[in-house]
């Protein structure tokens, strides 16, 4: 016979747990991921019960001293947890007690495994957020420079999929600069949201132990302490914010992706990939496929069921606690993981990629997309716009029934068509379609130089907010909190023997 199994409720139980349900109800196999979180979290509750002589200052300096070892074994892949250990907190405070021995038994001293799992993931999550954050930087930058190296490159913008008016490439571009910028925004607001410390709510009322809550949230680098026990326990808003940003983030990816793998098609060809970021064909030698934009596109749909499977797993649940809540984690993790994934390979693989202008600058005037700027010289010219429509829609229809295009009527044509005509020919060039686009937010050269300007002063802000609180993160998981700037060691997997 094995021992039976000791669980941290014993207290109360007569038979030990059934493996079955232990393997059901543990959380170990994933939430070990945020074992740094966990252990530092516990630096902080300790360093205060010792500072508010909840209890003895030697005993907490003897708990913190058995904690940051705990931290080394994990670094040198030395620690292991089981089945048994339920959870990381049980884990982590096993291992505890196998170091420091009985004195272990007072760190859960006025804390409960409920605010302490809330405040481990979302320290957890400030870094993530950070590490997406970061990354949406480099694609946004990525972009940015693309767009600035093609301000008077045109191109034909499309509605319906159709060719509509000319653009600027680095003005359809900016247009995704303009999403991410929003993304980026909301990453922000989130984290700003859920920067704060649930410490202190202990199982769902608050604790009777004169504890310190903003001492806690200061040592973890919280900005405040959440307002209400209830709430703080029972709260997973900060996961689904962080997943409803994650999940619009990848819609504005998937139709960049979209695009890129459009433009590079044969029949389209505004684009070819670098061979370093397209695969070919097992069978067809000749394909060259965009595997890396359909992929990103792709896996926007799983971004998509994480954050629909965490508001239903949310939905109805009464105050406060409840094991539902477990759910909170996979989902989340895979969801960071695959965003992350798409974000760091992206800037290169759209770095990779050459542009053929030739092939642009034809599309930009074909299918008759100055016919616009046709009727609109005679509406300046007192035509009612929607006569001038009808106008220009006829000459468009006989140019297509003759093959022929704007740029091949004579004068004398011109001035068939209207008499206006005979005092200004209308705007033949992409060019020149472009240059009366000026207007804020429009695609006039000077106009996308204005907001490319923009652009690089608002982004220069998100850096340097990302640097500042990449650098605090970094300093709070550490030793000391007051070490060297490092990099926040954040959210890799964890492995465990
Ligand atoms: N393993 C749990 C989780 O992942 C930690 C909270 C446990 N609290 C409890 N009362 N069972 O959410």
């Amino acid at each position: 016979m094995t021992q039976p199994i000791k669980t941290r409720w014993s207290g109360r139980f007569s038979d030990a747990p059934d493996l079955r349900s232990l393997a059901f109800t543990g959380s170990i196999g994933f939430d070990v991921r945020f074992l740094h979180e966990d252990i530092r979290g516990n630096v902080a509750h300790v360093r205060m019960l010792g500072k508010q002589q909840i209890i003895e200052p030697e005993e907490a300096a003897e708990i913190e001293r058995g904690l940051w070892q705990i931290w080394d074994e994990a670094d040198a892949n030395t620690l292991s947890f089981t089945m048994e250990d339920e959870d990381v907190h049980s884990g982590v405070e096993r291992r505890l007690r196998e170091i420091v021995g009985p004195v272990q038994a007072k760190l859960h001293t006025g804390r409960s495994r409920n605010d302490q799992v809330s405040t481990d993931m979302r320290l957890w999550l400030k870094g993530a957020v950070l590490r997406i954050s970061g990354a949406l930087l480099d694609l946004t930058n990525a972009l940015t420079e693309i767009a600035a190296d093609h301000v008077e490159t045109v191109m034909p913008g499309f509605t319906h999929t159709q060719r509509a008016q000319p653009v600027t490439l680095g003005h359809h571009l900016l247009a995704y600069v303009s999403m991410f910028e929003r993304d980026l925004e909301r990453f922000q607001q989130t984290y700003i949201r859920m920067d704060r410390s649930p410490l202190g709510s202990a199982a769902l009322a608050g604790t009777s132990y004169p504890i310190d809550r903003s001492a806690v949230a200061d040592d973890l680098g919280f900005s405040g302490i959440t307002r209400n026990s209830m709430d703080a326990i029972a709260d997973r808003d900060p996961m689904i914010e962080t997943l409803f940003d994650i999940a619009l983030t990848g819609t504005h990816i998937s139709r960049l992706c979209e695009e890129l793998v459009w433009w590079s098609s044969g029949e389209v060809g505004y684009i070819t990939f670098g061979d370093a970021f397209a695969t070919g064909s097992s069978i067809m030698p000749q394909k060259k496929n965009p595997d890396v934009a359909e992929l990103a596109r792709g896996k926007t749909g799983r971004l998509y069921g994480h954050l629909i499977g965490m508001l239903t797993v949310m939905k109805g649940l009464p105050l406060t606690h409840n094991t539902d809540m477990q759910e909170d984690k996979e989902g989340l993790f895979d969801a960071v993981d695959t965003i992350v994934g798409i974000l760091q390979i992206l800037p290169p693989a759209i770095r990779s990629v050459t542009f053929r202008t030739e092939r642009l600058a034809a599309a930009a005037v074909a299918d008759f997309t100055l016919a616009t700027d046709a009727a609109d010289v005679l509406a300046k010219h007192g035509v009612p716009f929607r006569e001038a429509h009808e106008v220009i829609g006829m000459l468009v229809r006989r140019c297509g029934d003759e093959g022929r295009t704007f740029d091949q009527l004579s004068p004398e044509e011109w001035a068939a068509v209207h008499p206006v005509f005979a005092e200004e020919i209308p705007p033949l060039t992409a060019a020149e379609s472009i240059a009366l686009r000026d207007i804020p937010g429009g695609t006039a050269p000077r106009r996308v130089r204005t907001a490319l300007a923009g652009t690089h002063d608002r982004l220069s802000d998100l850096a340097a907010w990302h640097a500042r609180e990449q650098t605090k993160m970094g300093n709070v998981m550490q030793r000391d909190s007051v070490g060297p700037q490092l990099e926040y060691p954040g959210t890799g997997p964890l492995s465990h023997a």
